[in-house]
């Protein structure tokens, strides 16, 4: 596209003007020509293009292609930061994950929450234009490893583009909230989901998926952005017999892909993972998307392929052409993943003094889950420099092309290893952010170690978690007090300034847990940063110091807008619980007492004297329901099947952080009949509690019901321990 890459060039000229420290370029985009009747959120490739240069708007998901996740605004600086108050809030109606990145656009803020729905909202007063539900059966929800959550909108020429939780595709009119084209981008029998922002190139909506967990085949899809129509997919693993697709991803594989695989083993039913779940940057100087790749499926590398190869392209950054999806480069973080290591965090361009004698070069920068932030070069992926951001005893190191060297205990098999990081990484999908001024990039980073093991009931299966990795192993049935009290201290969350030059921290701020928010920088030198325990704080992006903190009464774990209006600029968050960290790690993890899970918008101006509204939720009475039962021999299948099956909704030692409801306390457990009712029969199907009928016996649902009435008769074990306070 010729037009594209004319107005690219103006692009790079105005992005080396304020990589130098000049002030960001004027509009290039005359808005006031076209009416805004005819033209409703008329989010051009110029407008994109020219993000950094009109600061008053949040365009695309990361603020800019770069993704720096830097504002040029200025209002709100380390001078005034501690005026900022709220200027109006949004009830998003759902107690589950929010993750959204709010969208402004023309003075509209479109934002998403639970279950792909997705909000109109005026960006000066919060007040409400339209909510379009995507009606996704709540069945689904059993695909979602990490709660049914999603990151965002798109916006391109009057529509927004929505990812589905259930794999749809959706256009909205930007104007009325209808729905234009909806398309279905995944194999439905299979537990994909899909909870990231699409991104929009060249009239392209990008978009990948998730299920690495559960057992799906990745790819990312480029779609046009008129008719949903396919233009081109990129696969992420080879077929199961590594023959082409008729993809854009086939001459990858014929080049480079498939001998990195095996002829054996679990990938060939299991599809092998490698989902493209949540960065997709747009790399205007060499028109290359780049994207960041998922772990493998089974996460077990033994059972997925024992040939022991490096299994491109999981846990890898993949470069393709922005036209058609043919494969330009990569650079795989972990060769042969075997720990849920993916490579989706934060992808971020930048040109950096890393050249010969410190000439700008124009670089991708990383920070995915296996502990080591990356810096390699935009157009050919070579690897610069990398360093570990959190400690990390998988590796004794990098070789000089970036390489892990890995301690030979990581591959673990039945002898557990304690590792760190552990599947949720030292980083996870909370948006990192970097200020081009300041030369740092902030790191939503976390410390929480995980004991792998072999499971040697792997069976592929694909209705629930199926990693080759057991999580029950060495579980003795009552936990004392001080295994979970060891369980908690471990756990650690930071914000860190890194400095990708210097290759090493510049300033570290800790909090009080791990699974923190994701980072905004701005130009008036603030770092903003939600937290778990529903703080939203700024930090001074060069010192680290706290400058404001405000209660926002909810997790907030989303990544920060900004935007201006009327010479007024705005902050803003979307809170709420849920998500990965608190359904899996449930109530152990969880800060206490758990803050009430209700999601919102949540914005600042200076001055803003609104007051966000407790939220009024009836507590369960933390009783037993039942008498405890079982023999020890069903205590312990109760215990195994437990931790397999409902581990990841209801928490590990059921005990959950009540985002769903915590079953020790569940007046269902009273009665065989009404627990198999739920669990069998799938009477609460339709509010997302799905039938494990295929999957569980009837002795086993039984096993698990006397399990889960033992743990509510083990007050001196988990409650003490979590009574002692945040970890
Ligand atoms: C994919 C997530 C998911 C998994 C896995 C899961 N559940 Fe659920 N469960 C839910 C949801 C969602 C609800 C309903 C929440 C609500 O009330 O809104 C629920 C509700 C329940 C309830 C009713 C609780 C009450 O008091 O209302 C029981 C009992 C239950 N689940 C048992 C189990 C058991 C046993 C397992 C493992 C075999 C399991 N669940 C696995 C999501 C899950």
């Amino acid at each position: 596209m010729k037009t594209l890459r004319l107005s690219a060039a103006a692009a790079v000229a105005s992005l080396i003007l304020t990589a130098c420290g000049g002030p960001p370029g004027t509009p290039q985009v005359d808005l006031s020509e076209t009416s805004p009747e005819e033209a409703f959120a008329n989010v051009t490739d110029e407008r994109l293009l020219n993000a950094r240069a009109t600061p008053e708007e949040w365009l695309s998901y990361g603020g800019t292609y770069d993704e720096q996740r830097h504002s040029y605004l200025t209002r709100i600086s380390t001078e005034n930061v501690a005026d900022l108050g709220v200027a109006w809030t949004y009830d998003l109606a759902t107690s589950r994950g929010v993750e959204s990145t709010p969208i402004v656009v023309d003075g509209v803020m479109y934002v998403t929450s639970a279950w792909s729905i997705v909000y109109a909202l005026d960006a000066v007063t919060g007040e409400e234009l339209w909510v379009h539900d995507p009606d996704v059966d709540r069945a689904v929800g059993v695909n979602a490893c990490c709660d049914v959550v999603n990151r965002g909108v798109a916006v391109y020429e009057g529509k927004i583009y929505v990812g589905v939780i259930d794999g749809r595709v959706q256009a909205l009119d930007a104007k009325t909230g209808e729905l234009i084209w909806d398309v279905v981008t995944v194999d439905q029998t299979r537990p994909y989901t899909i909870t990231g922002a699409p991104r929009v190139v060249d009239g392209k909506v990008l978009i990948g998926n998730g299920g690495a967990e559960l057992g799906v085949r990745g790819y990312l899809n480029a779609l046009d952005a008129d008719t949903g129509q396919l233009i081109w997919r990129f696969y992420t693993v080879p077929s199961p017999d590594k023959t082409p697709d008729g993809a854009a991803s086939d001459s990858a594989f014929e080049t480079v892909g498939n001998v990195t695989w095996g002829d054996t083993g679990a990938w060939k039913t299991d599809g092998g993972g490698g989902t493209v779940w949540d960065s997709i940057v747009y790399d205007e100087v060499n028109d290359t998307v780049i994207f960041g790749v998922g772990n493998g499926s089974p996460w077990n590398q033994t059972m997925r392929d024992p040939s022991g190869l490096d299994n491109l392209f999981l846990s890898s950054i993949v470069a393709v052409d922005a036209d058609t999806g043919a494969y330009k480069w990569h650079f795989q973080t972990t060769p042969g993943d075997n720990w849920d290591y993916t490579a989706t965090q934060t992808i971020i361009l930048a040109e950096l003094p890393l050249g010969e004698n410190g000439a700008l070069r124009r670089v991708a920068m990383q920070a995915p889950k296996n502990g080591y932030f990356y810096v390699i070069d935009a157009a050919t992926g070579e690897f610069i420099q990398g360093a570990g951001y959190v400690p990390q005893n998988w590796t004794t190191g990098l070789t000089p092309e970036g390489r892990p060297i890995e301690v030979p205990e990581a591959r673990y098999a039945e002898i557990p290893y304690l590792q760190t990081p552990g599947p949720l990484g030292g980083h996870n999908w909370h948006p990192m952010a970097f200020n081009p001024d300041v030369g740092l990039a902030y790191i939503p980073a976390q410390e929480i170690p995980q004991a792998y093991v072999e499971d040697p009931r792997f069976q592929e299966d694909s209705t629930k978690w199926n990693t080759g990795a057991d999580f029950a192993a060495g579980v003795p049935p009552v936990i004392p007090s001080e295994v979970f009290k060891f369980l908690r201290s471990g756990l650690k969350g930071r914000l860190i300034a890194w400095d990708p030059v210097a290759n090493e921290p510049r300033w570290t701020v800790e909090h009080e847990g791990p699974w923190n928010g994701g980072v905004l920088s701005t130009a008036g030198g603030v770092v903003f940063q939600g937290k778990l325990n529903g703080e939203f704080a700024a930090y001074d992006a060069a010192t680290g110091e706290e400058l404001w903190v405000h209660d926002v009464k909810s997790g907030a774990a989303s990544g920060p807008g900004t935007y201006e209006i009327d010479g007024e600029q705005y902050v803003t968050i979307t809170t709420g619980w849920g998500s990965a960290y608190l359904l899996s790690a449930g109530g152990v993890a969880a800060p206490q007492p758990v803050p009430p899970a209700v999601g919102k918008v949540v914005t600042f101006k200076l001055g803003g004297d609104q007051v966000i509204a407790d939220i009024d939720i009836p507590m369960v009475e933390p009783t037993p329901k039942a008498e405890e039962f079982g023999t020890d021999e069903q205590l312990a299948i109760g215990l195994v099947q437990y931790a397999r099956n409902c581990t990841v909704c209801h928490g590990p030692f059921a005990v959950s952080s009540g985002v769903l409801p915590d079953l020790r306390w569940s007046a269902y457990t009273a009665s065989a009949e009404a627990w198999k009712g739920v669990v069998a029969d799938g009477n609460l199907q339709s509010i997302g509690m799905v039938s494990f009928a295929d999957v569980l016996s009837t002795d086993e649902i039984e096993a698990i019901r006397a399990y889960v009435v033992q743990q509510a008769h083990n007050p001196d074990g988990i409650n003490e321990a979590i009574e002692g306070g945040a970890p």
